[in-house]
């Protein structure tokens, strides 16, 4: 049986988790961020396709080719950061099918089949990892800053030239600086959102 977490988790992971833009300086080490992905692809996608591929961009000489593609915006906050993960999905996702979905051919769900179908499902599916991504790197202690602001294209011929796996988003991690946050923004309640039918 499963157990509610601890108000304190809960408020780590979600109620006092703020997406940031300023960072303390300490490193992130290797197996803080192979712990981040061990903990994210547990997370659920159809026939367990997984197919979220992670960059991690820690290097100034790899934050200097990730800098060109980055909305003006974001150059600060992520040349700052100790990491930039670039959230990534593969288009040949099938291809490690018959390691991910053992008890069935899934591969053939997919290999040949229409590109919208492959793309829909490697988009949701790696989407769906990139959530998870963020709420593992946050119960680790980590905090993120997800950002869209950047040039897809850009990104990926930097660092997918083979055209097999595409950028998502990128998310910052790190240690921020609580005292540079602004106020939170309000979301919608449950009765803008939801139905209970
Ligand atoms: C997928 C995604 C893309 C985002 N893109 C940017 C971005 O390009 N630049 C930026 O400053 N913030 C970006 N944000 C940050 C959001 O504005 C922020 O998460 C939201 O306002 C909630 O802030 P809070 O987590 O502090 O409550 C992005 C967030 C997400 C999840």
């Amino acid at each position: 049986m499963s157990n509610i977490l601890s108000d304190a988790s809960l408020d780590q992971i979600f109620r006092n988790a703020r997406t940031h833009s300023a960072w303390q300086g300490q490193e992130i080490s290797d197996v803080l961020l192979e712990a981040v992905y061990d903990l994210a692809k547990m997370g659920p996608t159809s026939a367990n396709c997984s197919p979220m591929r992670v960059v991690y961009v820690r290097s100034a000489q790899a934050k200097e080719r990730l800098k060109p593609a980055l909305a003006e915006g974001n150059v600060g906050k992520t040349m700052a950061a100790p990491v930039t993960a670039i959230i990534a999905y593969d288009l040949e996702f099938y291809e490690r099918l018959p390691k991910l979905f053992p008890h069935a051919d899934a591969r053939a769900w997919f290999a040949g089949g229409s590109p919208d179908h492959v793309r829909d499902t490697a988009f949701r599916n790696g989407s769906l990892q990139g959530a998870y991504f963020i709420v593992a790197a946050r119960s680790l202690g980590l905090d993120c800053g997800p950002m869209s602001g950047f040039d897809n294209e850009a990104v990926d011929r930097e660092f997918f030239p083979d055209g097999k796996v595409r950028s998502n988003f990128l998310c910052n991690l790190g240690h921020g600086d609580h005292d540079q946050l602004h106020p939170r923004s309000p979301r919608l309640d449950f009765d803008e959102a939801c139905s209970i039918v």
